[in-house]
């Protein structure tokens, strides 16, 4: 699934500023001192045991399941010029996935960690989700380089829209439409299609400055995040913690690989680090509220414990209820309205239900604009050189090979 097109690093070739291309000895470089300056890098990997789904997983990520719902293509959903003709696969998804169900995970507490020990120089992240906003990461901490559910506006005159209003409307399967002018309202999620915020372009050198790189549960495979890692100094240790090897991380002099679950990845390192109880405590912090004694909702404290337990097998059971009859509701909805994909050029041309017709191409077709959070392999040569980001490869040359560590996988 990944990128994978380097070869690993030579076993003959010397780490620069590690004493080994190991997990033990990057957590003696990070407990050191001398990793003092960390950027992380991240995407739908870190969040998938919270129970939101990645992308491109196969059988378990989301564009897989979104083929049986009969979209032109998986990534339609969010396309800009699909979602003006038809947002209603996306707010059915959104109904899905919106804030405040899910609970971060014991990565996003490392984030977390790393920036209460003053380590952390920036988070890039390409996930909407918000995790790493509810385990604490500050907002001036994290790019969110694909945007997030955290603003809404209009998508023809920009205006903001209430997130109040917004929640409304996700909660009842509406499509919140703006006050001013009428056009579509839609989280600020960067769309193929729409220009990436302008945060990510003034905080894409960052790296160079970084003493160490952790790229987590990203494929990355959709550019110029990709070319992040790339950015690094040469002799800046990179730390890959993911189920696969991705981006040709394991090529650099100073790469470490912790190939398996980044969960477990990150309490390995955190535990060589002495950290482990700490990153623990953290997470524990993140536990919903309602499902905690301490700083229960007042009404809800008033319950015995029997009521307690009542409430939440009613609420589990009613978010269930509503899921399945959301798929059913929206499998019905977009069967309804199927539009024949033309012979395979990626190209609608029959009306919708609505009696629109469209044309939409894919994501890697889109010849216009600005990024168009373009696929790798197709265009990352013309989105680096439009976005100046003119090396040729997103990944370091600095010889050689990876190696393992102790990596279970
Ligand atoms: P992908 O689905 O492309 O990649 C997720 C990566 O995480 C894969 O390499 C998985 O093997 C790995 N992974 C999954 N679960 C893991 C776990 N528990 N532990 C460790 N690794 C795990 O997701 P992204 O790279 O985030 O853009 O995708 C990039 C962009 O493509 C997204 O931001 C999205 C999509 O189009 C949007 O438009 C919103």
């Amino acid at each position: 699934m990944g990128n994978e097109e380097s070869s690993p690093v030579d076993e003959s070739v010397l780490p620069r500023t590690l004493s080994g291309r190991t997990l033990e000895a990057l957590a003696e470089y990070m407990k050191s001192g001398k990793a003092s300056k960390i950027v992380v890098m991240t995407g739908a990997g870190i969040s998938t045991s919270a129970g939101i789904p990645d992308f491109r997983s196969p059988e378990t990520g989301l564009y897989a399941n979104l083929a049986r719902l009969n979209l032109p293509y998986a990534e339609a959903v969010f396309d800009i010029a699909y979602f003006r003709e038809n947002p209603e696969p996306f707010y059915a998804l959104a109904h899905e996935l919106y804030p405040g169900k899910f609970r971060p995970t014991i990565t996003h507490s490392f984030i977390r960690l790393l920036q209460d020990k003053g380590l952390l120089l920036k988070l890039f992240t390409q996930n909407i989700d918000c995790l790493e906003r509810e385990a604490g990461v500050d907002d001036d901490k994290i790019i969110e380089a694909h945007g997030s559910f955290a603003r809404q506006s209009c998508i023809d005159c920009n205006q903001p829209y209430p997130e109040e209003e917004i929640k409304r409307h996700i909660e009842n399967k509406e499509i919140p439409r703006c006050h001013h002018c009428k056009g579509l309202v839609k989280p600020e999620i960067v769309f193929f299609g729409e220009k990436m915020p302008a945060t990510f372009f003034q905080n894409q050198s960052l790296p160079m400055q970084a003493d160490l790189c952790i790229v987590m549960g990203t494929s990355l495979t959709v550019q110029p995040f990709a070319s992040l890692p790339g950015m690094t100094r040469e002799q800046t240790p990179r730390v890959l913690i993911n189920k696969e090897r991705v981006g040709g991380i394991g090529s650099g002099s100073d790469d470490v690989l912790i190939l398996g679950d980044c969960d477990e990845g990150v309490k390995r390192l955190a535990e060589a680090c002495g950290w482990l109880e700490e990153l623990e405590a953290l997470w524990a912090k993140t536990v919903p509220k309602v499902a905690t004694d301490l700083g229960k909702p007042a009404e809800v404290v008033k319950k015995d414990k029997d009521e307690a337990l009542d409430d939440e097998i009613n609420k589990l059971t009613k978010e269930i209820d509503e899921t399945l009859s959301l798929s059913k509701w929206h499998e019905e909805k977009v069967r309804s309205e199927a539009i024949p994909a033309s012979s395979g050029n990626g190209t609608l041309n029959k009306a919708s239900g609505s009696g629109i017709a469209v044309s939409v191409a894919r994501p890697h077709e889109n010849s216009g604009g600005n990024l168009d959070h373009v696929y790798g392999k197709q265009t990352t040569a013309q989105t680096l050189a439009s976005e100046g980001l003119a090396s040729e490869e997103n990944e370091k040359q600095s010889g050689a090979a990876a190696q393992e560590g102790d990596n279970k996988n």
